[in-house]
């Protein structure tokens, strides 16, 4: 009879630190941009392809086609993408060699996406690119322009019969998918029009980040949490996607967004059904997301009489913050003055499923908040019996309940609270934190959101991607909140720059016997 022998690391070895760690194989492709000369463009998609090429982790057999309005050659493009990567280039160097490498992979043509021509010669370079780059006639468009002109580009990808070819052909759509409900089925229909449900991509950034990938392994990667994971135990879960930044010279696309749709319609909705979603049977993209869309439907939709008991808007007002004199939203460039947009969104969601029924979900989001921090905190209910509870002078107090925080940014980790018996003697007990933190964990540097979209759409695996039954989801529970937001007169500025938001919020939860955390 054989016996088998556990054998162990040597302790200096951190098995968490291996170089051998899977990455998926990416077939060569081109990219082409639409809106190259953006903001995304610039501080996300470029640096992030570079950062790809740069690890090797895409087919050396890659372009990408940037194309937006401004007048450009290839190398003017790629002397403005230099810029753009070495400025935004998250904890990564930027190495010259490799950028000049990379560069030979960018072109650029220049259009308007509603002049048909633009079309031609987008065709002509992925033809031009094919031959030079051997990209096997593999195509992934990105829409990142102005919403308004996703549909009319996607139906001149069609009459110009960009959707298909001789390789795949994919989309990636950037957020907002739509403007309401209506706007986003819409939108939708016009996409199908021109591409089959499989090849496209509606990207939400928040998916594609590590520690928001991180929840399913940690809810379902063990045995331990997912017993408690309910009704029975917990008591109430808080969102929280603060944001010290203002509108940051995006002011006339805020104004009419606002915090609701530009957070809570999408990433954090997202979050939520990463968090509170069943089980899949597989972890596969359809079997992921179908629980996804199922969490999103059991959220109850609010009537509009309830709209003022559950939602809280605010907008900032000037302030001093940190010694700095900051303005408010109404004297950002490009806002009106007297603009009613919430920058500010709090939301009490219920989860009318036997797993979460009657245990309240509150979500925030803000600009100009005292810190920049994304958590989930999943507050437990206390034991049955306060055995522990303090006096003090005031008289009993309740002993901190457990509370385990899911820390999305910065400081990527999760930290579960306890109570411990203080040292000495008598039963004194205090609150303590068992924590887990990525970076020293890992120590690697943690790939950020598009680039493990970038190479997810590539790669042919949606799983991170949203689906037209999710976003439809989810605008069906924030929009009668925004109907009754749109035909409200708030009375803002509710919050000066730099704090946690208007008082009624703090109202809101104190209606429910329960208190903001203060992350
Ligand atoms: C974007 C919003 O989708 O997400 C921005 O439009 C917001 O307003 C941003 O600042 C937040 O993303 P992150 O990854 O910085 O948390």
């Amino acid at each position: 009879m054989s016996m088998s022998v556990l054998v162990q690391a040597p302790p200096e070895v951190n098995p968490l630190q291996d170089p051998l760690r899977f990455e998926r194989r990416v077939p060569p492709c081109a990219i082409v941009i639409f809106g190259a000369s953006g903001d995304l463009s610039k501080r996300k998609l470029l640096p992030s392809l570079y950062r790809l090429f740069y690890e090797r982790r895409i087919s050396p057999n890659f372009g990408v086609i940037g194309s937006s309005r401004t007048n450009m050659s290839d190398e003017q493009f790629r002397e403005k993408m230099k810029d753009s990567v070495s400025k935004f280039l998250e904890d990564a160097p930027f190495d010259e060699d490799v950028w000049t490498s990379f560069a030979q992979c960018l072109f650029y043509v220049p259009g308007d996406l509603n002049t048909p021509e633009s079309y031609e010669d987008i065709r002509s370079k992925l033809d031009e690119v094919e031959q030079s780059h051997q990209t096997a006639g593999n195509v992934l468009f990105y829409l990142s322009t102005q919403p308004s002109h996703y549909a009319e580009a996607i139906l001149e990808l069609g009459t110009h019969q960009l959707n298909k070819g001789n390789g795949w052909r994919r989309v990636i759509i950037e957020k907002p998918f739509g403007h309401d409900l209506a706007s986003a089925r819409k939108l939708n229909e016009e996409i199908h029009k021109v591409f089959d449900e499989s090849q496209i991509y509606r990207i939400d950034h928040y998916l594609g980040k590590e520690t928001v990938q991180n929840i399913l392994a940690f809810r379902f990667g063990n045995g331990i949490f997912e017993p408690l994971w309910n009704r029975r135990y917990v008591d109430n879960i808080q969102i929280t996607a603060a944001e010290s930044i203002g509108v940051e010279g995006r002011g006339g696309y805020y104004q009419e967004a606002g915090a609701l749709r530009d957070m809570i319609q999408n990433h954090l909705s997202q979050v939520m059904a990463t968090v509170m979603m069943e089980p899949p049977t597989v972890f596969d993209s359809t079997n992921v997301r179908d629980e996804r869309a199922k969490l999103l439907r059991a959220v109850r939709v609010v009537r509009h009489e309830d709209v003022p008991k559950y939602a809280v808007a605010g907008q900032y007002g000037p302030s001093l913050v940190g010694g700095q004199q900051v303005a408010g939203f109404r004297q950002e460039p490009s806002v009106d003055p007297d603009a009613q947009t919430d920058t500010y969104a709090a939301v009490t969601f219920f989860i009318d499923n036997w797993r979460w029924a009657g245990t309240p979900v509150y979500i925030r989001t803000g600009k100009r908040m005292p810190k920049r921090v994304t958590d989930i905190a999943i507050q437990f209910k206390a034991p049955p019996l306060g055995l522990f509870q303090q006096e003090t002078k005031t008289g009993l107090r309740e002993v901190r309940p457990n509370l385990l925080v899911l820390r999305i940014q910065p400081e990527e980790g999760i930290s579960l609270r306890f109570l411990s018996k203080s040292p000495g003697s008598g039963m004194r007990v205090r609150p303590v934190s068992m924590d887990f933190n990525y970076g020293s964990s890992f120590g690697e540097r943690t790939p950020t959101a598009y680039e493990t979209l970038l190479v997810d759409a590539m790669a042919g695996d949606p799983t991170l991607y949203t689906r037209q039954d999710m976003v439809e989801a989810s605008w069906e529970i924030v929009e009668p909140i925004l109907n009754t937001w749109a035909k409200t007169k708030f009375d803002f500025p509710n919050y000066p720059a730099g704090t946690w938001g208007p008082k009624a919020s703090d109202e809101m939860l104190a209606r429910q016997g329960h208190v903001w955390r203060i992350p």
